[in-house]
């Protein structure tokens, strides 16, 4: 990230949604604390509730709620908002008013935080009133998250958009990607040698990717509800990027196609669900009480949980399995990579006398610790000739270090033009690929999803998805928090 930018304007559709006042406007402020952001550089709210200039400040200094009143007081003169209904022509002509007014130059971000229903009025709305052409200054727009419900609405989106923006000017976001844990993922990977020649099917017993979360549906169990399931929220972007992030090829360059070619090879090769196969290589589940969360549909099959078995049919991956798990209202939450690899093929230690031997794994904690970590078999002191678990573990950042958050990161790669952070159509078209089948699978079957309690891992039988006994899901970074322990 440097410090160079260019005047800009930032328009926020949706900008009173839990999005822009979580996410958007924190980064936006925070960019604007570290001098990142042009003096000149404007951000305009945009929504149906009606505000006037001075009461939206108010709002999102309450949001922002910055301990440094200072950089605060220079940040709000730099918010506007404009009311209004977005399907609405008037709409748009205002907002061009608005772009027209302003000494930033022709370059506009819009950044659609917004209802997915709402992508395409949106876009035909900026069309009709001249704001995405490119005349004196570049125009691009971002596009949250889900692209949409599945593959065909996908295509349908992408076929609408193509008609009236090109490529360059479309930021998908999967703000995910920009976590700097994942993004180091690829420097783990592809600065050191020593990983490389074990990192395939011949030393690799299986990887494991989580996200578990502690916290329920809480404000959007309505959209959730309709729109999201754990397969569709989480998996189909955030948990196949990081699987792609692992399971690909050395780039030819960090250039942004050269990173999106080798990601969409990955998955593309995932091997397409059998329909047969639904039960063994999937799990679905929700929390107990989901179903009295206000605007949960009654009855609703909306999967809290989910757990995939993927395979990657490539020479480096055939045959190793990826469990892919993420859910809500678990016991903790943690992100992480979890990989197992192959056992010996003599067990030299495991006579009389000496223990088991234990796989070595390596764990790359994606979030709240973003820490490396590889245990191996030591010798236990003494006569005996016992083997444990050691662990080596290497904290990523420093003390003092400031991890960017993941948005920040990404609304100035925006502003940069800068788009290897951002999803390429074919990698949304391939993970939709990926998921519409077990998605489908479920949407034929009557039965309820299963229950898991508040503040567990999910439901026992996620375990089954091994299909053997002494494979399990991988909880913690340390075992039992020290090594050796059960984990
Ligand atoms: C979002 C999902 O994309 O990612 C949410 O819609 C989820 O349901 C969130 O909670 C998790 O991301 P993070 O960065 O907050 O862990």
């Amino acid at each position: 990230m440097s410090c160079a930018t260019e005047s800009h304007a930032y328009v926020i559709f949706g900008a009173t949604g839990n999005l822009a006042m979580a996410k958007l406007l924190p980064a936006l402020f925070q960019l604007h604390c570290l001098g990142q952001l042009a003096p000149d550089v404007r951000i305009l709210g945009c929504g149906r509730t009606p505000f006037t200039r001075d009461a939206w400040r108010g709002e999102v200094r309450e949001h922002l709620q910055a301990a440094d009143p200072g950089p605060l007081e220079s940040f709000l003169p730099r918010l506007d908002y404009l009311t209004g209904s977005l399907e609405d022509a008037a709409f748009y002509q205002a907002l061009d008013i608005w772009i027209g007014a302003g000494e930033c130059g022709n370059n506009v971000i819009f950044y659609l935080s917004v209802s997915p229903e709402l992508y395409v009025p949106i876009t035909v709305g900026l069309v009709e009133a001249g704001l995405l052409a490119e005349r004196t200054g570049w125009r691009r727009m971002v596009i949250e998250k889900p692209f949409g419900h599945d593959l065909q609405s996908a295509r349908d989106l992408q076929h609408e958009l193509n008609l009236r923006l090109k490529e360059e000017q479309i930021y998908r976001i999967d703000h995910y990607v920009g976590k700097e844990s994942v993004q180091n993922l690829l420097v783990l990977r592809f600065a050191n040698m020593i990983l490389e020649p074990l990192w395939n099917r011949h030393y690799i017993d299986q990887v494991q990717i989580t996200h578990a979360e502690t916290i329920g549906v809480n404000g959007r169990a309505s959209y959730y509800d309709r729109h999201g399931g754990a397969t569709r929220d989480m998996i189909q972007s955030h948990l196949l990027q990081v699987l792609a992030l692992l399971a690909m090829e050395p780039p030819v360059s960090l250039e942004a196609e050269s990173l999106r070619d080798e990601k969409v090879k990955v998955l593309r090769s995932i091997r397409p669900l059998d329909p047969s196969q639904l039960a063994s290589h999937a799990v679905r589940a929700q929390y107990a009480g989901y179903q009295q969360e206000a605007g949960v549909a009654a009855g609703s099959h909306t999967e809290t949980y989910a757990a995939l078995k993927l395979y990657v049919d490539n020479w480096r991956w055939r045959d190793v399995p990826f469990y892919l798990r993420t859910g809500k209202r678990l016991k903790e939450r943690r992100s992480m990579v979890a990989v197992r690899f192959r056992e010996p093929p003599i067990q030299l230690f495991q006579g009389a006398g000496a223990s088991a031997a234990h796989p070595n794994w390596l764990l790359i904690g994606i979030q709240p610790d973003d820490v490396v970590q590889m245990e191996i078999s030591a010798k236990v002191p003494g006569q005996e000739t016992r083997t444990r678990q050691i662990s080596m573990d290497a904290s990523v950042g420093n003390p003092g270090e400031r991890k960017a958050e993941a948005y920040e990161e990404l609304l100035m790669d925006v502003i940069q033009g800068d788009r290897s952070l951002f999803l390429r159509y074919d990698e949304v078209k391939a993970a939709w690929n990926v998921v519409d089948p077990f998605m489908r699978g479920w949407a034929d079957d009557e039965r309820p999803p299963l229950q898991y309690p508040v503040g567990s891992w999910g439901p026992k039988a996620a375990d089954q998805i091994f299909g053997q006994a002494d494979r399990e899901w991988r909880q913690t970074l340390r075992c039992d928090g020290k090594p050796g322990g059960k984990c």
